[in-house]
């Protein structure tokens, strides 16, 4: 029974934009909240018992038909439902449907599973709206403090609990949670490659780069585009542009650089700005090239703020040491799998942050482009069909 392509229609209009086709699901905003009645709705649909956690990670129950006194740990699959601003349809999503297809795949040939399976998908991935990536798996496990989470911003000011709050939940209760970790036996994301590194349907992943983001602040004298003298001027936007150069000349190796986010303050076409806020993100493959690419882009972008009279104050929002995923898991669904390949990637994933508290494991489909969080990213149908039956076969396998 192949009910992924109804699913997957079921949820692609949802948080679409328009006029770029690409997606603004931003965590707690309207369109993701869409998102979460679907999920509850498609859980329901399949007498799956939908759960949202404390910290707003969503959860569908596949159990064992027999209430058990020492029931065993589940088997989880899925990933999330939030995009980057413009972010591609498959970047979370496939992840997620392909587990409820898989779900229904199994059901159909009258699989019984020896333990409980459920559906996933992980709140605030991208950090899309609040900054911080893999917000609701950090919660969860513990990797951040709840308070600092109730308090970030999003680009409108507005606090992850007011956020919460508005949607009608309770941001009180965010914080670590060893109960729902403790059912948790083994996690299992599926996500669509995000560059060209799969050249078969499916595979498996090993590892993860160390990565981080951090802001920098330039601060300098709001004034007159046209009445200034050039020499008078003290623009914090010529360190930020500096900034973002030394970004592109820090990064060599398989460091990676980038600069995707600039907001000038006020913002005014004919205003030199008073401060210009610059988000960078930065991945390497190991944690010592991450931390001196930073170091390296953080020095060159002070000496371009003193030589403009500027201020300048750096903050580390979010980072994740290197993930290597267990081999032992990792072999074994590269077996059943048939002898599919293993290659690291270059994204962050939730399953990246649970790798510390759960055997975890990635599977990958085929991305044809390499393309990811733009409109443009893609995967074909005949490869969702196979990472769905790779799930399955999964399934089947950890939960027989
Ligand atoms: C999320 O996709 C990331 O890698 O930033
Ligand atoms: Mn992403
Ligand atoms: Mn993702």
């Amino acid at each position: 029974m192949n009910t992924f392509p109804a699913l997957w229609q079921s949820l692609l209009p949802i948080g679409r934009d328009p006029a770029t086709g690409g997606y603004r699901r931003f965590c707690w905003s309207p369109a993701e909240l869409d998102c979460r009645a679907w999920f509850e709705t498609t859980a329901a649909e399949r007498n799956l018992r939908p759960v949202t956690d404390r910290n707003g990670n969503l959860w569908a129950w596949w159990e064992p038909p027999e209430p058990q006194r020492a029931r065993p740990a589940a088997i989880a699959v899925g990933s999330h439902l939030d995009s980057v601003p413009d972010g591609g349809a498959f970047d979370g999503p496939l992840g997620v449907v392909s587990a409820f297809a898989a779900v229904d795949e199994l059901r159909a040939t009258g699989f019984v599973p020896a333990r409980p399976i459920a559906v996933a998908a992980f709140a605030e991935e991208e950090g899309g709206r609040f900054g911080l990536p893999c917000l609701g798996s950090r919660l969860i496990t513990g990797a951040i403090d709840p308070d600092q989470a109730r308090s970030l911003r999003d680009p409108d000011g507005i606090s992850l609990a007011d956020a919460i709050a508005a949607a009608g939940a309770d941001p009180s209760t965010l914080g670590p949670d060893e109960e729902a970790l403790a059912r948790i036996g083994c996690f299992v994301e599926l996500h669509v490659e995000q560059g060209r590194g799969l050249t078969v349907p499916v595979g498996v992943a090993s590892s993860i780069l160390a990565h981080g983001r951090w802001r920098f602040t330039f601060t300098g004298e709001g004034n007159h585009a046209g009445a200034t003298l050039m020499s008078d001027r003290r623009d914090p936007m010529v360190p930020a542009a500096s900034l973002v150069l030394a970004a592109r000349k820090a990064a060599v190796g398989d460091a990676r650089a980038t600069v995707g986010r600039i907001v000038p303050v006020p913002g005014g076409t004919n205003v030199i700005a008073s401060e210009v806020n610059v988000w960078l993100d930065a991945r390497a493959g190991d944690d010592a090239t991450t931390k001196s690419v930073v170091a390296e882009i953080q020095a060159m972008a002070r000496q371009a703020a003193a030589e403009e009279g500027c201020g300048i104050r750096v903050t580390q929002e979010s980072y994740g040491d290197t993930v290597v995923f267990d081999p032992v898991l990792r072999d074994d669904l590269s077996t059943v799998l048939g002898g599919v390949p293993a290659l690291p990637t270059g994204a962050g994933h939730d399953a990246g942050i649970l790798a510390s508290r759960v055997p975890t494991a990635m599977l990958f489909v085929r991305n044809p482009t390499g393309v990811s969080h733009a409109p443009q990213e893609y995967a074909e149908p005949d490869d969702c069909e196979a990472g769905v039956a790779a799930l399955a076969a999964t399934l089947e396998h950890l939960a027989s």
